[in-house]
């Protein structure tokens, strides 16, 4: 009998094939299956404009996405992360979607939870959606167990955060792309024009409608950097929404008022392989210019 060609299994016959051609060896495979998924990096980002206040000036926001727990990426891993994370000290924690790979099936929230509640920054915890969240009914499951942590969920709404001298910034959160209903003016309701303002948005491509709004920068996540890149090539698959701006800092807008940063994930999605797309995690310091 003919077997059903899923897309796990096209993926899987493609990324074989790649390997295949390139001439990698069993070396290959069981670097990218277990050794780049398990590494770290560790990158810093300066957010600089005229519009943070003076009194922001070195405040530190860690970013974290895209942990897919429960596919390749496990409890024990995250843990050291949620370790390490609380060492950097951060001020502000950013996760920015796709926490678990299939909310649904995940068994171990009661161990979960005391995980994400350790996370500790002074000036608040925040999230947004990813497709992931959203997947197998998974919506309310994740919102009460980021609620349940202490985190604010932020789905096409804002929020201040204020300095005890009074002087704010702003943070947008937007609902995903592919899975929900993205409302970016719904989130600029009530927020004032003169202040600096942070988007969150699962899905780095909607840069290009966020530079239509007086919004100065946008940090996403959901691309995995490519999660497999091929030397010469790039990026294996770019995930829907995650075409244009796969990795990294981008200027965008015609006098590049929005800065965009994409941060790579920590966990894998439908192939557990990364290659040449390591694990990130993301530490931004503020800067009044
Ligand atoms: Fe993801």
């Amino acid at each position: 009998m003919k077997k059903k060609l899923t897309r796990r299994t096209l993926l899987k016959r493609t990324f074989g094939s790649f390997l295949t051609v390139l001439g990698l060896s069993s070396g290959g495979y069981l670097y990218a299956n277990r050794i780049e998924p398990s590494l770290l990096d560790i990158k810093r980002q300066h957010i600089k404009h005229p519009l943070i206040p003076k009194s922001f000036n070195g405040i530190n926001i860690i970013q974290f996405s895209d942990t897919h727990l429960g596919f390749q990426y496990n409890l024990d891993q995250f843990k050291k992360l949620v370790n390490k994370i609380n060492n950097l000290k951060p001020d502000i924690i950013l996760f920015t979607g796709d926490l678990m790979d299939e909310p649904n099936k995940f068994r171990d929230i009661h161990q979960l939870l005391p995980m994400l509640e350790k996370l500790h920054a002074p000036l608040g915890k925040f999230c947004i959606f990813g497709n992931h969240d959203h997947g197998g009914y998974g919506s309310d499951i994740y919102r009460n167990i980021m609620e349940s942590t202490n985190f604010t969920v932020l789905l096409n709404e804002s929020t201040s955060i204020k300095l005890k001298d009074g002087s704010s910034i702003y943070l947008l959160g937007i609902d995903d792309a592919m899975l929900g209903n993205p409302d970016l003016p719904l989130a600029l309701k009530n927020v004032p024009d003169n202040h600096f303002k942070i988007l969150l948005s699962h899905a780095p491509d909607l840069a290009d409608d966020a530079a239509m709004y007086p919004i100065q920068w946008q940090i996403s996540g959901h691309s995995h950097g490519g999660q497999v890149k091929i030397p010469f090539i790039g990026a294996l698959i770019k995930p829907p929404f995650a075409k244009i701006y796969p990795e990294g800092l981008y200027s965008i807008g015609d006098d590049h008022q929005l800065t965009l940063y994409v941060n790579r994930g920590i966990g894998t999605t439908r192939l557990p392989f990364r290659f040449m797309s390591k694990p990130e995690l993301t530490i931004f310091t503020l800067n009044s210019n």
